[in-house]
């Protein structure tokens, strides 16, 4: 690592840049960390001034911009009506070609419309709405509905299966469910109101669910509470109040995986998180004017919340939303949108580009590809041969690749490079102006590392952004982040330093596994897996996958009397997928007549990791057996 070359921007870039002088306000925001964020606040709209930029005095429940009133929409809608009223916000297009441009001024009329059918179904300031819907133009127009009425979205993904969806629904206890008939995805017809009727049946907090019509043919109503999205916007009119929020009022609720069963529900407000956000997306994607910016993550997670709505629509940016896989119809899908709309930013998953380096660069050939401006990755480790195959025949070698490290709780980036900094191919550069960062050491009492070693990476100041709390949890939202390392935030990363301060990020610390970038808790796996009639036991842990970075492989204990056969295998991959959703691809599953464990019942998943690669195992004293 020590011999890797910088890769310099160049001067066009620098000259360009939003922000040139950026390590002096890197160096500045050490010093005063609550001026550098009230600047970035005072680009952005208010009802009404804060009386303090930080209140840290009930930490770490940080309040951040205190006594002011906001609201997201407020910035990234109703400021952009009269400048940018016929500037495109939206740009869709799925992989059958259907398409649609939604100017900010057509947005503001749908959102309007959305808020009008949330009042006219009683869902008031507070509730929670729960979304359940493929990357089109009537999520964004949910969310920013719900926003706009001072309702809370909850957005689950749409390759989360029934029962994930049902727990969601019935953790935040929503009484609307906003769901798509269906999507298109390589060419199959994927049925999502099957899904969400399945998980309707035990949701008994949803008074009402609303249906989108995705798919070609129309919808048929089985359950009693279901309306048609299309029937209840046309008849509500296109003006809207937005409603003024305390800066610290809940804007949405994302659950995320975890280390146990139960996902967490990570709360984010308007005030801080807008503010975190759009400085973060203009300085690292150093958003300009006439950007088109596309970010292939799915709204379902929060790269989509941050980075595909909220972030680009308050910096009035024209935003990209495309339905459908990687190389579905044809294997340039991708780069033929990238030259139809003239994509100037383009973020993805290190995944995706590993996949295409895998196709060779014959697609990519057929394509200019010449509008690009500068790249990014997020959601795992990028290595650097995937680093440098995107720098050089997707980025032609003129486009810095910003590597964003962040997490579902921190709403924005946190460790990442800015387009003027000098790049490591795989490094996700350093903590972004305010934001301090640490590696300690694993074992009590937790030094500070030195540099080149391995350990927890934490994070030290509070940042506008962050997760408030999680969602009816506040004691859990203090032992999962602020516990362990007293006085820090704990990422759940491994992460190390080197002598230039550039981070390297190593992957989670604690029971997640990251499936092409998608967050996964082993717990959850197991949990879908002791659902089957024949299994007693299960224990799952990530494996390094060339493509996915990480897969799953499962530890399955049977039920007395089962035998473990090729074909249960299978059934119990298939069970897998419909529990929790096809994102928890297993690899493999060994059955096993005994799982370590400690005295205490405790899965020892270290044992597993050890076991799977062939190393020794360690400590073995708590071990039950
Ligand atoms: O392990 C880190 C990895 O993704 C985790 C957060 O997952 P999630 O909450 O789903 O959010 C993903 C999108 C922000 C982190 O704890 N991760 C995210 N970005 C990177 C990364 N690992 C390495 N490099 C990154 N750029």
């Amino acid at each position: 690592m020590k011999d890797e070359k910088f890769y310099k921007p160049s001067k066009d870039i620098i000259k360009s840049a939003n922000v040139k002088n950026y390590e002096k306000y890197r160096q500045d925001a050490i010093i005063d960390l609550e001026g550098f964020w009230e600047d970035a606040a005072k680009e952005l709209d208010w009802y009404k001034k804060w009386n303090t930029v930080l209140d840290d005095s009930k930490a770490p429940f940080f309040k951040w911009f205190k006594g002011s009133k906001t609201n997201i929409v407020l910035n990234a809608i109703d400021r952009h009506i009269k400048t940018k009223g016929k500037k495109v916000a939206i740009i869709y297009e799925d992989e059958k070609g259907r398409s649609r441009k939604i100017t900010y001024s057509e947005l503001n009329d749908e959102v309007c419309k959305f808020a009008n059918v949330l009042e006219t179904l009683g869902i008031k300031k507070g509730d929670r709405v729960v979304t359940y819907m493929p990357n089109i133009p009537e999520q964004a127009i949910a969310m920013l509905g719900c926003a706009k009425s001072g309702v809370i979205h909850s957005v689950v993904y749409a390759g989360f299966s029934h029962e994930a969806l049902r727990k969601r629904i019935n953790e935040s206890g929503a009484k609307l469910i906003v769901f798509a008939d269906g999507s298109y995805r390589k060419g199959k017809e994927i049925n999502l109101q099957e899904i969400a009727e399945e998980a309707l049946k035990k949701a008994p907090s949803v008074k009402k669910a609303i249906v989108v019509n995705n798919l070609e043919k129309k919808p048929k109503l089985n359950d009693k509470r279901e309306l048609i999205w299309d029937e209840l916007m046309e008849k509500a009119s296109n003006k809207a109040e937005t409603v003024k929020m305390d800066s610290t009022d809940p804007l949405f609720i994302l659950y995320t995986s975890g280390t146990t069963g139960e996902p967490k529900g990570v709360v984010h407000d308007h005030g801080g998180y807008q503010v975190g956000i759009s400085r973060t997306l203009k300085w690292v994607f150093d958003i300009k004017d006439n950007d088109i910016y596309w970010c292939t993550a799915d709204p379902g997670w929060i790269t989509g919340h941050s980075y595909i709505i909220y972030g680009p629509l308050i910096l009035g940016t024209t935003t990209l939303m495309y339905e459908g896989a990687p190389i579905y119809p044809t294997p340039d899908i991708w780069w033929k949108i990238i030259d139809k709309y003239k994509v100037t930013v383009f973020y993805t998953a290190p995944t995706a580009v590993r996949l295409f380096m895998g196709l060779g660069d014959k697609h990519i050939k057929k394509h200019k590809l010449t509008s690009l401006r500068l790249l990014g990755s997020v959601g795992e480790p990028i290595n650097p041969s995937a680093w440098k195959w995107y720098y050089e025949f997707i980025g032609k070698k003129k486009c810095p690749i910003m590597d964003t490290w962040w997490q579902t709780e921190t709403g924005m980036f946190m460790i990442t490079p800015v387009p003027t900094m000098d790049l490591k191919p795989g490094s996700a550069g350093k903590p972004f102006a305010g934001i301090q960062a640490f590696i300690v050491d694993e074992n009590e009492p937790h030094e500070i590392l030195r540099p080149e070693e391995k350990g927890l990476l934490v994070i030290d100041t509070p940042w506008p952004a962050m997760l408030t709390t999680l969602y009816n949890s506040p004691k859990r939202y203090i032992e999962k982040y602020w516990k362990d390392i007293p006085g820090y935030y704990l990422t759940g990363d491994y992460a190390m330093q080197d002598l230039d301060g550039y981070f390297w990020i190593e992957g989670r610390s604690d029971d997640v596994i990251k499936i092409a970038g998608h967050r996964i808790g082993s717990a959850e796996v197991e949990n879908a897996l002791v659902s089957h009639k024949d299994v007693a036991e299960a224990a799952v842990i990530g494996v390094a996958d060339e493509l996915r970075g990480e897969v799953i492989l499962a530890y399955v204990l049977l039920k007395k009397g089962v035998n473990g056969s090729p074909k249960l295998k299978d059934e119990l991959k298939q069970h897998v997928r419909n529990e929790f959703g096809p994102i928890a691809v297993i690899k493999d599953i060994e059955f096993k007549d005994k799982l370590p464990k400690t005295r205490s019942g405790k899965i020892m998943r270290r044992v597993l990791r050890a076991w799977s690669k062939g190393e020794d195992p360690g400590d073995l004293s708590t071990l039950q057996d």
